[in-house]
């Protein structure tokens, strides 16, 4: 019997639903292809829903959602609603409800001309990113005291625990092995201003004792920007906090070709976990079928790896490689010349013809 995954579908707001019909048929072909099954479910979470019901994310939805093999998000935000109240109600709701500890971010450049830096190859650009993700600033816990008068005070408290951090870095060091290249682990914090981050520095000494092949390096967050520009060579493996991975890998993202083809897994191993492309919801270009999809077709490929079907999760990620390579998807803006559904008949046509690593 072949397996079949249930997934739940959140395509969210603005150019969210777009590219995830798009990724949604990517993953229906490969499926077909690679011999297992999906079951989807689509939930309409987002700001029309809330706008037509003044329901964000309702809890029997959540216990359902929870029950799903994996989530595949779209985007989430739309600037006639109060900043941050759907990000909170949907995306924080869910790294915080299912504890998606992990938020792993790959940057690695398919192909030469994509990338913005001078002299910089694939091979050059190829590290991954592990985000703390459900601890630090994002816990929601903050206050206002005398709002809106001159006196006021607003604080905001940054959260990291013992077990948050560790089992983070933990995942790290695994993730250092596993890729097995230049087998590196390179903690990003602040430590030096942000004293609590202390934390973060016992604990990444202590759990890398357990790991004597995975060679320790530290970069504090200004400077690792600049290395990141600079030798993005210089990087394997990162792991950073919530915040810093948050504005560490848009940067990322640009030198290995854009937000376009950026994607994330917001993980719990072994649990129910969901995966998204970096990008927001870009309301300008929203029912336009301008979106570059790429993003969150290769968010279906990392969710698929994740999921343990790694022929196909190998088989997108190879042929949105050769796609880019080729220049027959000759940019990931939206001045690439193609439309959203055209690149999505790219990617399909081209599935079954790759090679696949085996
Ligand atoms: C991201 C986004 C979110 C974050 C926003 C939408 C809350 O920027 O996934 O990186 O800051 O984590
Ligand atoms: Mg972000």
């Amino acid at each position: 019997m072949p397996k079949t995954y249930a997934i739940a579908v959140i395509p969210g707001d603005g150019i969210g639903p777009e590219v995830v019909r798009e990724g949604v048929r990517v993953l229906e072909r490969v499926a077909a292809v690679d011999g297992f099954g999906v079951r989807l479910t689509r939930y309409p979470f987002g700001a029309e829903h809330y706008l037509a019901t003044k329901e964000i994310f309702p809890d029997s939805a959540f216990a359902e959602v929870r029950g799903h093999d994996a989530i595949l998000l779209g985007a989430i935000g739309d600037p006639r609603l109060q900043v941050g109240m759907l990000e909170f109600g949907i995306i924080m709701r869910m790294r915080a409800g299912l504890d998606l500890y992990v938020n792993l971010r790959p940057v690695k450049l398919y192909a030469e001309h994509l990338c913005p830096l001078k002299d910089k190859t694939p091979e050059d650009v190829d590290f991954i990113v592990v985000r703390e993700n459900t601890e630090d600033a994002y816990t929601g816990m903050y206050g206002h005291f005398k709002k809106g008068t001159p006196d006021e005070i607003a604080t905001q408290e940054i959260l990291f625990t013992r077990k948050g951090t560790e089992r983070v870095v933990r995942y790290a060091f695994d993730l250092a092995r596993r890729r097995g290249k230049r087998k590196k682990l390179t903690l990003v914090d602040k430590a030096n201003a942000v004293r609590a981050m202390d934390l973060w520095t016992r604990t990444f000494e202590e759990v890398g004792r357990e790991y004597p092949d995975i060679a320790r390096e530290h970069a504090y967050i200004d400077a690792a920007t600049m290395w990141c520009v600079k030798n993005p060579e210089w990087f394997d493996t990162v792991v950073t906090s919530n915040m810093f991975g948050d504005i560490l890998t848009d940067l990322a993202a640009m030198i290995q070709g854009g937000l376009g083809v950026a994607a994330s897994g917001n993980i719990h191993p072994g649990k129910v976990s969901l995966f998204e492309p970096i990008h927001g919801s870009a309301p300008k270009y929203a029912g336009k079928n301008v979106a570059n999809p790429i993003a969150t077709i290769m968010a279906v490929s990392m969710m698929l790896d994740y999921l343990g079907e790694t022929r196909a999760a190998a088989r997108i990620e190879d042929t949105v490689a050769g796609l880019l390579r080729s220049k027959r998807i000759p940019s990931l803006g939206s001045d690439s010349g193609l439309s959203t559904s055209q690149v999505g008949d790219l990617v399909l046509g081209a599935l079954e013809g790759v090679a696949v690593r085996s």
